[in-house]
């Protein structure tokens, strides 16, 4: 990759657009909005909060990180986003229920002004949602104009000097890529031609990238990992990340797994299941959706754990993942999982965790550092896929033949080590305390 040199500050109104208005989005919004009026502090977020360690450990530096690199700020942002039902974000967030009414009132008349654009939608790929505020055109091709011509129309009213999107919309059903996403000249020929292959997400990921907007996958199915959309992101010199926002149950694991595998501990079994009743649950109550989730859940403990460096302790494990639909539990999920170690000899322990999670609270902060780390890459130039930002996701997207990194303890050095290498700083390869920070 070249070395970005003279980066850009991060001047003027950065616009953060969402193709989808839900729970994750809305919160994600209304946290923004509080925070910059200090009516609550923006937790979780480590461009707002995280700092960086530069130089030796005795040089005592360890600025911000929003101080170290130009970020946009709080007060610069601008939000806008599509959905299928008609709704302002402030409505969106009721429905939701996230966020108390005293939360969501500090902020009402903000929230009232974001109101949902007509999203691109075809029910075979959320076969659980139907929803009236839906584009009326049918050519795939022109609705991926329309999004086009929505960005641009939203650039100009708000006068804003740069874009960036993240999906915050429902899972879609699981699918392969197929020959329309083998080129950037077979996918707009199946836009043309509407190919039945073509799914929403692709249409707006299309339309952004088009627009030169960077784009980040909040859900698990497939979007800018195929062939066609890389090339387009590379045409226009665009950064891409995903998929899947790492929360919840899989960022337990992601702590936890590379402890094991650290200590030479061997894993029988790993068993999770959850119950939420949010409109997330509902969607992945549909099978097909449920796939994309269960693909992108299951692959993380196999790149941790490495069986086949290490087939006596990992080589027989059994990893399960379930998530039912429970709606009187809301957004507020449990989680629990039951792993099954063993130690010396072969003697076996067990590893219960029950964590009550609030889903959208632990997503919100993701998407605020995907936007404002996703606006840096395409102010340094660097396009296609941001391996650096895998520390956010289930399913970090890689290079072709590489396999992901899912450790977030490493996805936290590597993130780390790219801002200190854009800003001229020396790499830190250490292990020892340092090694979390
Ligand atoms: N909350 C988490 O911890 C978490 C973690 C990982 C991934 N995710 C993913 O993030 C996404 C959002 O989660 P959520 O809890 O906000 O779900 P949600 O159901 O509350 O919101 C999703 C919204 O997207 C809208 N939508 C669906 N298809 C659309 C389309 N084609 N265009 C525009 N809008 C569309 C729906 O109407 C809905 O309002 C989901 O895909 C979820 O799987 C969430």
């Amino acid at each position: 990759m070249k070395k970005p040199v003279n980066i850009p500050k991060a001047e003027g109104r950065l616009g953060v657009l969402l193709p989808g208005m839900g729970a994750v989005g809305t919160t994600f919004i209304a946290g923004c909005l509080l925070a910059r009026k200090g009516l609550a502090e923006p937790i979780g977020s480590v461009t707002q909060m995280g700092t960086i360690r530069l130089g030796k450990r005795t040089d005592g530096r360890s600025p911000k990180i929003q101080d170290f690199v130009s970020l946009a700020k709080l007060d610069d942002l601008v939000f806008g986003g599509w959905d299928l039902f008609p709704v302002n974000a402030y409505e969106a967030a009721q429905t939701a229920e996230v966020l108390k009414r005293e939360h969501l009132d500090a902020i009402k008349d903000e929230l009232e002004a974001i109101r949902a654009m007509p999203a691109v939608f075809f029910p075979e790929f959320v076969k659980r949602l139907r929803g009236e505020n839906v584009k009326t055109q049918t050519n795939k091709m022109e609705l991926g104009e329309a999004v086009r011509e929505d960005i641009r129309n939203f650039k100009q009213t708000n006068k804003l000097d740069r874009c960036v999107a993240v999906w915050c919309g429902s899972t879609e059903v699981y699918r392969e890529p197929s020959d329309v996403h083998q080129s950037l000249s077979a996918f707009e020929q199946g836009l043309r031609d509407s190919s039945p292959d073509i799914s929403p997400s692709q249409v707006y990921a299309w339309a952004c990238l088009k627009e030169g907007i960077p784009y980040a996958n909040g859900a698990p199915h497939l979007t800018t990992d195929t062939a066609a959309m890389l090339e387009l992101a590379r045409e226009t010199r665009t950064p891409v990340c995903g998929k899947d926002f790492k929360t919840g149950q899989t960022l337990m694991k992601t702590l936890l797994a590379p402890g094991f595998r650290a200590r030479m501990l061997g894993i029988r079994g790993w068993f999770s299941t959850n119950i939420l009743g949010n409109r997330d649950g509902e969607v992945l109550d549909d099978p097909d959706s449920f796939k994309s989730k269960e693909v992108s859940k299951l692959g993380v403990l196999e790149t941790i754990l490495q069986p086949e460096l290490h087939p006596k302790l990992y080589g027989d494990m059994y990893h399960k993942v379930r998530i039912n639909y429970y709606p009187p539990r809301g957004d507020q999920k449990e989680g629990w999982d039951n792993i099954d170690i063993f130690g010396w000899l072969g003697y076996p322990m067990q590893v219960k965790i029950d964590f009550l999670c609030r889903d959208s609270i632990l997503a919100a902060p993701l998407v605020l550092d995907l936007a404002l780390f996703m606006d840096l890459a395409k102010r340094a130039e660097m396009s296609g896929i941001q391996e650096w930002l895998s520390f956010y996701f289930k399913a970090p997207i890689t290079a072709p033949g590489l396999y992901p990194e899912n450790d977030l303890f490493v996805q936290l050095v590597k993130m780390k080590n790219m801002l200190r290498w854009m800003n001229d700083e020396e790499l830190i390869t250490h292990l020892g305390h340092e090694y979390y920070d």
